[in-house]
């Protein structure tokens, strides 16, 4: 943890336009400045570097932020990294804040265990490269297989002695604790003192974290023995999370960017063959079936993804449903099928490199596609199968969430599939209908006070996906970001003395917190939550405080509000110049309060009409008298607030 008065320091010294000026030319255009945007290909500059604002913005790509987000996206890099590289830039002194002892006791644990695995990965090293064994033995296993010393050093490969508990004296001997020996898995320990080293007699591979800890180890065997795992694994740990983690992420995330795509392999040797073969862009799952968090891990970097599978078709379609996670998170999935039964690494060992490129760059095909044909070929001509496979295949296209995209897949498949588009949209609109009915019942457990999501109908494909009080919400925080401190009116108390100024942010926050009202994005409720809390401090900005906000959500979310090229709304008068925001708070906080709330009954009503109509279904006149009740009372509330809104919008 890094001392809030630290990253203070860091945010006031790193000024916007020198930290992207060591990775951008910019040229001045008015109080900005512009320039080329390292996020996306463009020719004419919509990269915005606002030094007033502390922010940048593209216009092209809608990438923005401060100068932490800045070098967090450029360098891919943790929050904290990047304020570490800040603070080296400008020569500040980064101090870390107390823990309770709780969080101390943890964090030792786990700098413990890195410690640990940093000790063996180079104790290993060391085996391989410098020991009489590890050299006859490791080393000679590693160069067998054709992996250059570079590629060896490049991805910290090592061996552990083939003998009972070598490492674990080494380690013990260098002052490292067997507790955590015993934690990171490096080390067994059973009955009676009995400890034993996990890798013995196996080469090593380090599994690194994004930012290139060792996290933990796979050893592979170095003969086949049937008796034998072929490769084990440090076990599940403080600091190794299987799922979490991808095996080559450290070593491929700048290349992942640059190139906006990422291959996928099953293996530790597929990824190090790969590098050799000058592709860098590529991690495995080790063997196991893709998480949503590796998932999620890759999105950081990139939507496109291409698998590449080994042709064993057996394998490939056990593979296929996780495939389908890929495509919910709205990535662009291709295939590449290796011939002969080849993994890549075995593929990189017979073609020189240049031809390994030039296979993958020549032999893509798009995941849809290519599972249509596999199951086309396996169902041959037999109608049952393919009605099946019609099922499988629409199930894929259904969870894709761009709907242009669905669209193209439709068409395709239909001419594939021998089936109309029609019907492959009606299969769409069931399983999609299905997905919303379990979503729903979902939905109303969790949160019993919640409405409903309006339902779909049968050939209704847009689910609704944006949400709810999306527009009135972003109006009641913007107005709050850029407007909460000026005076909104000036309040008099009954006696007609003490005049006081009751600011936007006061009658803003009042108004929602005296109706009880939580916002729905939860950013939003908690820049609200925050906002009630700091705004009356002295010197309060909250274009900036929210800008510098630590908690990263909140920060990107504020420099959107702030950045966008937006007026609150505008008013057209031929007499008059045209007032700005500033000179209308009095219309415009009042107004999207009352708009808000509108929104909000309108919503309740709505939810009051579906139950009236399951009342009715039911045959329960008790409950549709109560209902509607309700639902006059809501009316009720409407007419006022509509009113008053009426006001506001023509009068004043
Ligand atoms: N794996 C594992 N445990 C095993 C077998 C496999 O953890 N007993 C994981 C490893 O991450 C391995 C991956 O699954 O890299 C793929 O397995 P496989 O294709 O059998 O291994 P390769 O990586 O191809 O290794 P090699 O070429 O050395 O046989
Ligand atoms: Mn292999």
């Amino acid at each position: 943890m890094i001392e809030q008065q630290t990253i203070d320091r860091i945010n006031d010294a790193a000024r916007i336009e020198e930290v992207v000026s060591d990775y951008v030319s910019l040229r001045r255009r008015g109080v900005n400045l512009v320039g080329l945007c390292p996020f996306h290909n463009e020719k004419t500059p919509s990269f915005t570097v606002s030094p007033a604002k502390g922010i940048f913005k593209c216009f092209g790509c809608g990438k923005g932020g401060n100068a932490i987000h800045f070098i967090m996206e450029h360098e891919q890099l943790s929050y904290v990294e990047a304020l570490k590289q800040l603070a080296r830039k400008y020569h500040i002194e980064v101090i870390e804040k107390e823990l309770t002892p709780e969080e101390q006791a943890l964090k030792n644990d786990r700098e413990s265990m890195l410690l640990v695995n940093d000790f063996a990965q180079k104790y290993f090293i060391n085996i391989l490269h410098n020991h009489i064994d590890g050299k006859a033995v490791g080393l000679s296993y590693f160069r067998e297989r054709g992996f250059r010393d570079d590629i060896i050093r490049k991805f910290q490969l090592g061996y552990c002695l083939d003998e009972k508990d070598t490492f674990t004296k080494d380690a013990i001997k260098n002052g490292y604790k067997k507790e955590f020996l015993v934690k990171t898995g490096l080390t067994f320990e059973g009955e009676n003192n009995y400890v034993a080293d996990r890798f013995r007699g196996r080469v090593i591979f380090p599994i690194h974290s994004l930012s290139g800890k060792v996290l933990a180890f796979g050893g592979r065997i170095l003969k086949k023995d049937d008796k034998l795992a072929k490769y084990i694994n440090s076990p599940e740990s403080e600091i190794y999370h299987k799922s979490n983690e991808l095996y080559g992420i450290f070593f491929a995330k700048q290349a992942i960017v640059r190139h906006d795509r990422c291959y996928l392999v099953e293996g530790y040797t597929d990824v190090i063959s790969m590098h050799q073969s000058g592709i860098e862009n590529v991690v495995a799952s080790s063997g196991t079936s893709l998480t949503p968090g590796q998932i999620r891990l890759i999105h950081r970097f990139t939507e496109n993804v291409t698998i590449i599978y080994d042709g064993d078709p057996a394998g490939i379609k056990a593979s296929l449903r996780g495939i389908d996670l890929l495509l919910e998170e709205g990535m662009n999935i291709r295939v590449i099928l290796l011939p002969d039964g080849d993994d890549p690494d075995s593929f990189a060992r017979k073609h020189n490199a240049s031809d390994f490129v030039k296979f993958v760059n020549e032999n893509s095909a798009d995941f849809i596609r290519f599972k249509t044909n596999l199951l086309l070929d396996d169902a041959g001509k037999d109608p049952i199968k393919r009605a099946g496979l019609i099922q499988d295949i629409v199930r894929s296209i259904a969870i894709i969430p761009n709907q242009i995209i669905q669209a193209e897949y439709v068409k395709e498949c239909s001419t594939l599939l021998e089936v109309s588009e029609q019907i492959l949209y009606h299969e769409i609109a069931k399983i999609k209908n299905k997905r919303l009915t379990v979503k729903l019942k979902r939905h109303k457990k969790t949160k019993s006070k919640e409405s409903e999501l309006p339902k779909t109908q049968g050939e209704n494909l847009t689910v609704p996906v944006k949400e709810k009080f999306a527009d009135e919400e972003e109006h009641l925080i913007r107005l709050l970001m850029k407007y909460g401190t000026h005076t909104l009116y000036e309040s008099i108390d009954e006696n007609g003395e003490n005049q006081s100024k009751v600011s936007v942010a006061d009658y803003v926050l009042y108004e929602l917190e005296n109706d009880q009202i939580v916002l729905q994005n939860p950013i939003y409720e908690k820049i609200r939550q925050e906002y009630k809390k700091v705004y009356q401090e002295d010197g309060f900005n909250a274009e900036s405080y929210f800008i510098q906000h630590p908690d990263v959500d909140i920060s990107r979310v504020s420099v959107d509000l702030l950045t966008e090229k937006y007026t609150l709304s505008k008013i057209h008068n031929k007499y008059q110049k045209p007032k700005t925001d500033a000179e209308r708070l009095d219309e415009l906080a009042p107004r999207f309060i009352l708009e808000y709330k509108l929104a909000l009954i309108m919503d309740s009503r709505n939810e009051k009409m579906q139950e009236m109509k399951a009342a009715f279904d039911a045959d329960d006149s008790i409950k549709m008298e109560t209902i509607s009740t309700d639902i006059e009372k809501i009316d009720y509330l409407k007419q006022i607030l509509s009113k008053e809104l009426d006001r506001v919008l023509n009068i004043l």
